[in-house]
């Protein structure tokens, strides 16, 4: 079988990935970041791929897909380029940063004859696929309501973080409001059950870092509640990226027949019946291990997020060899970002709903082919137009800003 050729962009999470896609028999043949120090560390990897500082020339390589792992908010308009020429895209969240962009990205999905995918991984995570597994069995019944947290404190010493996944004062991560990372909570309930969310509300819990913490963030919440209302009479709960004590992400998909969740603190799966419910043959409550390919599960260990990386290439590269749509497809994907963006503006007015446009169809599209309101800065210096914390007046503190000027500073080196 001839391998795929496939090139990534942004060498930041996109290097963390080469083993993923190596193990799973593609070929990187390009790269691209426009930090010199990221191309040299990834020349150091892999010494025969072509690198370059310009997408522009980056995507005249011949290559047959490409990873997009730039900046969180600026994905589309790399992923349309890449449709428009037919290479194939894995595009990392979050799939589109405005309104417009879902219109954009559907509308170029729709031309290409290549497959968009989005890079979301929490979907392919041993228990998650169990979960899903279970549900498309059938012997839960319907879904009526559904929990997805994605939990990632960050200690106040944490200068590896900050060096690693932060960097100049107007990074995306310094500007993500509380419900916009969404895809790791909301992704796996949506790959489950494939339930679409058309009307959503958010609250925030305003709780900014204090001054033992080195940074430069403008975001004073600590986490956002999101409810979502679906088009098949379910109700979603889920984080965008929360920021509780105790790093865990969990996941439970209630049923009119029973349950299953992935039990909090530990990587093993909980399925209850009720006694009426429960399948001949099956336990009452079953608490297990979900099981795994014995060839998979040894690849799986070599890369990230509890093998979640390894899967969901695999599962991409299966899309393109067999030219199906995956589960992540475009509409998917930006209804995902329409669902964080949406409730941000819920969560600025405590709560307001909002309806979340289907991008299938062009009254939705022509209402927000338009709306291009951003809480970021942009990669061309371009300035926020609208605030990013349920607190628009909150700004780092001095003593914030003093340690997290110190961590860069040339002697903290
Ligand atoms: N799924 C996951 O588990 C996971 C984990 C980490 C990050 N991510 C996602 O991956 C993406 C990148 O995250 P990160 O932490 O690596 O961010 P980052 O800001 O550290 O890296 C982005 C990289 O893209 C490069 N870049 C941006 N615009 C460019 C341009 N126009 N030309 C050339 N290079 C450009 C930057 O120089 C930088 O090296 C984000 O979308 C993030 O949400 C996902």
């Amino acid at each position: 079988m001839k391998s795929i050729r496939i090139g990534i962009f942004g060498l930041s999470r996109g290097y963390d990935n080469v083993d993923s896609i190596l193990l799973n028999n593609a070929e990187i043949v390009a790269g691209c970041d426009q930090s010199e120090v990221l191309r040299e560390r990834m020349k150091q990897k892999l010494p025969n791929i072509a690198l370059y500082d310009s997408f522009d020339e980056f995507l005249n390589h011949d290559m047959d897909a490409v990873y997009l792992a730039n900046n969180f908010a600026e994905h589309t308009k790399f992923a349309v380029r890449a449709l428009e020429k037919n290479i194939h895209v894995i595009s990392e969240c979050t799939a589109s940063g405005t309104l417009a962009e879902c219109v954009e990205l559907t509308r170029a999905a729709e031309k290409s004859r290549a497959i968009y995918m989005l890079a979301e991984n929490y979907p392919y995570m041993l228990f998650n696929l169990e979960m899903q597994k279970v549900y498309k069995s059938g012997k839960l019944g319907k879904v009526l309501f559904a929990e997805g947290e994605y939990n990632h404190p960050v200690g106040p010493d944490d200068t590896y973080f900050i060096r690693r996944y932060e960097g100049h004062e107007k990074h995306w991560r310094f500007y993500v409001p509380a419900t916009y990372y969404i895809t790791h909570s909301l992704g796996p309930l949506m790959c489950a059950t494939h339930s679409n969310p058309i009307r959503v509300t958010a609250m925030p819990i305003y709780f900014p870092r204090d001054d033992r913490y080195a940074t430069a963030s403008y975001v004073g919440d600590n986490s956002a509640i999101i409810t979502c209302l679906n088009d098949d009479n379910s109700v979603f709960r889920v984080t965008g990226c929360a920021h509780f004590g105790g790093h865990e992400n969990s996941y439970r998909l209630a049923c009119e027949n029973g349950q299953i969740e992935n039990v909090r603190g530990d990587d093993k799966v909980m399925l209850r019946y009720d006694p009426w419910t429960t399948p001949i043959g099956e336990e009452q409550r079953q608490f297990y291990h979900p099981a795994e390919d014995v060839d998979d599960a040894v690849r799986a260990k070599k890369t990230g997020h509890a093998g979640g990386d390894y899967y969901m290439f695999k599962d991409f590269f299966q899309s393109i060899r067999e030219g199906t749509q995956p589960c992540l497809d475009a509409y998917v994907a930006t209804r995902m970002s329409a669902v964080a963006i949406l409730a941000h503006r819920s969560l600025m007015q405590y709560g307001v709903p909002y309806d979340v446009p289907d991008f299938r169809k062009e009254e939705d599209r022509v209402k927000y082919e338009n709306d291009r309101e951003t809480p970021f800065w942009g990669n061309d210096g371009s300035a926020p137009t609208i605030p990013c914390c349920s607190h628009p007046e909150f700004r780092p503190s001095e003593e914030n800003l003093r340690k997290y000027r110190e961590v860069f500073a040339p002697e903290a080196k």
